[in-house]
């Protein structure tokens, strides 16, 4: 059963390019509407609620600490998009504890739940949530981390090569800018479990690498930090700077591991004067960007990923083929992942207001007590 949607999967295109994904939504929604009592009240807890054609869909987010995103952006806007196709669903967060997943993910299949998306917290445990899943016959999908080994039938998220080669670019275009000659880069990276941060690394690193190589830049500390814990990242990066008071420069992996960089900085004296990279564009990151702290960050538009996601979730529910747009190669299962993956964007000082623009988060958010100035100057 778990397999029925890619053994159907035709050469059709059914639409899933990002573009169309608001208009698929609106299509699915009024199929699901057909029995007149669709149960589409699906909530936090996976309470009550008739059941819809499609069942219940049941969604497990990693954690809440390393990264605003997984709370602010995409359990509401994944709630939206189910809300919107009027299925039922489950949305809950690990809370960073890999056996916590999978006993979550036991209990949403016991309650039924036809599909289950997750963002997995290491590899080894999300196969293994997958492999029990495949054997109830409920589908997967790899949510924004793809699992490797893993049986998912799907995996949506963003070019994550992409995304570190902007912060590779985007970091040497700050240390330019500053006219920071040869200056020593640390790099703080993701969690080693999280392949995503093995594919932001691979993306900087290729910009990176060659200026190292030829005296452009000079390579500093390089260390990754276990589940993207910000505290760990304030520690790490101290002992950093302890060992190499000179560290002119930070590749951060994003905002969380950024802004405790920033914080460490601030008590040397050093904020403003080090260009810090980051990922996800929080309220905090652009606002340590229009401050000055903050080089720049990636913006990746959480809407479109939960849209597409839930549309490929709901289509698997209804055993309907879906054509995805990539594949992205798993090296470990040694097999093609169909993909969903969307465009990361750099943001900048002079691009902070992109952000609101798009609705990710408020001008009023944004612009708050001191802020208020600084979104003024920016024409914000
Ligand atoms: C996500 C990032 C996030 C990080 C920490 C990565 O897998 O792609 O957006 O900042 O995990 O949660």
């Amino acid at each position: 059963m778990s397999m029925r949607a890619v053994g159907s999967r035709s050469k059709r295109v059914r639409g899933l390019r990002v573009a169309a994904v608001g208009a698929c939504l609106a299509i699915v929604a009024a199929g699901c509407g057909d029995d007149g009592d669709d149960g589409g009240s699906g909530g936090g807890s996976g309470s009550g609620g008739q059941t819809s054609s499609v069942g219940k869909i049941g969604v497990i987010l990693p954690d809440s600490k390393s990264s605003d995103r997984w709370e602010t952006a995409d359990r509401p806007l994944l709630e939206a998009a189910f809300q919107a196709a009027g299925v039922e669903y489950d949305i809950q967060n690990a809370d960073g504890d890999a056996t916590q997943m999978q006993t979550i993910a036991d209990q949403m299949i016991t309650s039924g739940v036809t599909v289950l998306l997750i963002t997995n917290l290491d590899s080894g445990s999300g196969a293994a949530i997958q492999e029990r899943a495949k054997a109830q016959g409920v589908a997967t999908i790899d949510y924004d981390r793809l699992t490797l080994g893993g049986s998912a039938e799907y995996y949506v998220s963003f070019d994550n090569v992409r995304v570190g080669e902007l912060q590779g670019e985007g970091l040497v275009k700050c240390i330019d800018e500053m006219g920071l000659e040869k200056p020593i880069v640390a790099e703080l990276n993701g969690s080693p479990t999280d392949n995503n941060a093995t594919l932001f690394k691979q993306g900087y690193d290729s910009v990176l690498d060659p200026l190292y190589a030829d005296g452009t830049l000079v390579k500093g500390p390089d260390q990754s930090v276990p589940q993207w814990d910000n505290q760990q990242a304030g520690t790490i990066f101290e002992q950093m700077l302890t060992q190499e008071p000179n560290i002119r420069a930070v590749l951060a992996a994003n905002d969380g591991l950024g802004g405790a960089a920033i914080a460490v900085l601030e008590r040397q004296g050093l904020a403003g004067q080090v260009p810090v990279t980051g990922q996800d564009a929080t309220v905090e990151a652009l606002q340590e960007i229009l401050a000055g702290n903050q080089c720049m960050t990636v913006y990746k538009a959480i809407k479109k990923e939960a849209d597409a996601a839930a549309e490929l979730a709901i289509a698997l529910a209804k055993g309907e083929p879906a054509d995805t747009p990539d594949t992205v190669h798993d090296p470990e299962g040694n097999r093609d992942v169909p993909s969903v993956l969307l465009e990361p964007v750099a943001i900048y000082k002079d691009n902070v207001g992109d952000v609101i623009d798009d609705g990710y988060v408020t001008r009023d958010q944004v612009c708050t007590g001191e802020f208020a100035a600084l979104c003024d100057q920016a024409g914000i």
